[in-house]
């Protein structure tokens, strides 16, 4: 089986942390595991902030769960029976336990600012494997709070944070994937 196929499948998400500290050395070596992927007219429109001050931590979990509360309460219902089958909740915890939240921002002026952006967060997720560190694609609905939070243009996107350390749980399930035949829509 070759490397990524090995990170790819061990890789899972994880919302719950341990507290120890991780070394930032690894968050970096991530960031330049992005910086290699592919982007539309290779505006490369990634951006980033890294977020180690647990009083900032602590505001921004304040802040996405008054939101998480909201989206919960018009969310339809099979998304609901979801959450309840994942055990998820407005509570929104790793933002603050979590050592280290990795904030990922696109630039809204580049072309394909989006997909390319998030082509880079999934290096970051198999560089963070690589690395025996954990993380959860942290997606909340409101984000332009964050712009005016840390002061940076609005052109900037919140695309996802992701809360990184290491994982609270000695076997961590994987959620199950499809079988490869019915993603294949046709081989001509
Ligand atoms: C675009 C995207 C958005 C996601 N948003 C959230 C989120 O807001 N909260 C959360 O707990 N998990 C979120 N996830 C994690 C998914 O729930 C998770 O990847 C999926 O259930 C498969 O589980 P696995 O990653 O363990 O294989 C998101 C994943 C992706 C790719």
């Amino acid at each position: 089986m070759s490397t990524i196929l090995n990170l790819a499948k061990r890789r899972r998400t994880i919302r719950s942390f341990r507290h120890d500290e991780i070394d930032i050395s690894d968050v970096y070596y991530a960031l330049r595991v992005a910086r290699e992927a592919p982007s539309g007219a290779n505006k490369q429109p990634w951006r980033f902030i890294i977020v180690r001050d647990q009083s900032l931590k602590k505001r921004i979990r304040e802040y996405c769960e008054e939101v998480e509360k909201e989206f919960h309460s018009r969310a339809p219902e099979w998304l609901r029976d979801w959450f309840r089958e994942m055990g998820i909740t407005w509570r929104k915890p790793f933002l603050e336990n979590a050592p280290i939240l990795l904030l990922v921002f696109s630039d809204g002026t580049a072309p394909y600012n989006v997909q390319s952006t998030w082509l880079a967060i999934g290096y970051i997720l198999l560089a963070l494997e690589e690395r025996g560190l954990a993380t959860v694609t942290y997606t909340p609905s409101k984000v332009r709070w964050f712009n005016e939070l840390f002061k940076i243009d609005k052109r900037y996107v919140l695309q996802t944070i992701l809360p990184i350390g290491r994982a609270a749980c000695d076997i961590c399930s994987k959620q199950p994937r499809l079988p490869l035949d019915n993603l294949i829509l046709g081989v001509y």
